[in-house]
């Protein structure tokens, strides 16, 4: 089962995992008195729910929110964390996932190793290039990159609130670097000679067709591990790390 939008499949695997725990805690009880603890019962729900959402077709991060949510939530629990607590929480994860329900796309971070290997590709480019990071999340590549290229011009765009602001002052006092509060798919891509992204599948082909559209003059478009379908790149880079990263390269 493939969905733009994976939560929602997340959440019929819960929804599922509970009516089957459901009955078959009802049918335990009735013929062999089986009275499960909450914490047991929690663990159950959890492997039901990521098993499900294996059925279901969910990556693998998915399935590990499937198996530690409800859990979690009754550690949390044990914590005795007063109501306005969970209130603060969850308005801190929406501000941090704004945009993930409708894009597909969630916050994490390039590693230090794909960090060394763009400036592999950066190397091969005079010093004056334009870069921007499309999703620039905490702003860390940027950072790092424009102090190591000090002539060129980074820029990222970024749609989660408070991931926006934490990146904006952290690029504050870093000259040839800004991040601004937009949709990558508001970005006239013509003026950039390399384009990065690190997102999900879900948006690939269509930034494969924004970027065919926009840009050109043997600029680059730089995806962290996410393939365009059907479209092969001049390089792929193995990082050979733990999550299997690569750095796919077109020329445009
Ligand atoms: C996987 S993170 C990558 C962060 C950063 N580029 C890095 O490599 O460390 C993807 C980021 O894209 C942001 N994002 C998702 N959809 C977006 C959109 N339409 N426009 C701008 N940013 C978006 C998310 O909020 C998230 O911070």
């Amino acid at each position: 089962m493939r969905t733009k939008f994976p939560i929602l499949l997340a959440l019929a695997a819960q929804l599922a995992a509970a009516a089957v725990l459901m009955l078959v805690f009802y049918l335990g009880a009735a013929w062999f008195e089986l009275r499960p603890s909450l914490v047991m019962t929690a663990v159950a729900q959890g492997l039901a729910a990521a098993a499900l959402g294996h059925l279901f077709g969910l990556s693998r991060w998915w399935l590990l929110i499937n198996l530690a949510f409800v859990p979690s939530l009754i550690a949390l629990s044990a914590f005795k964390i007063p109501p306005w607590g969970y209130l603060v929480g969850f308005l801190l994860l929406l501000l941090l996932n704004w945009n993930t329900f409708a894009g597909g796309v969630p916050l994490y971070l390039t590693g230090e190793g794909t960090r060394k290997k763009l400036e592999e590709i950066l190397n091969t480019r005079g010093p004056t290039f334009r870069f921007i990071d499309l999703g620039s999340g905490l702003a860390g590549t940027l950072c790092q990159l424009s102090r190591r290229y000090p002539q060129a011009r980074f820029e990222g765009v970024e749609t989660a609130p408070l991931v926006f602001m934490a990146s904006w002052f952290r690029c504050l006092f870093q000259k040839n670097c800004r991040v601004r509060y937009r949709s990558l798919w508001k970005v006239d891509l013509s003026k950039y000679d390399i384009v990065y992204c690190f997102l999900s599948p879900v948006p690939m082909p269509e930034l494969w067709k924004k970027a065919r559209a926009e840009m050109k003059g043997k600029s680059l478009l730089v995806s962290n591990t996410f393939e365009v379908p059907g479209i092969a790149p001049k390089q792929v880079i193995e990082l050979k790390d733990w999550r299997d990263s690569k750095i796919l390269v077109w020329e445009l």
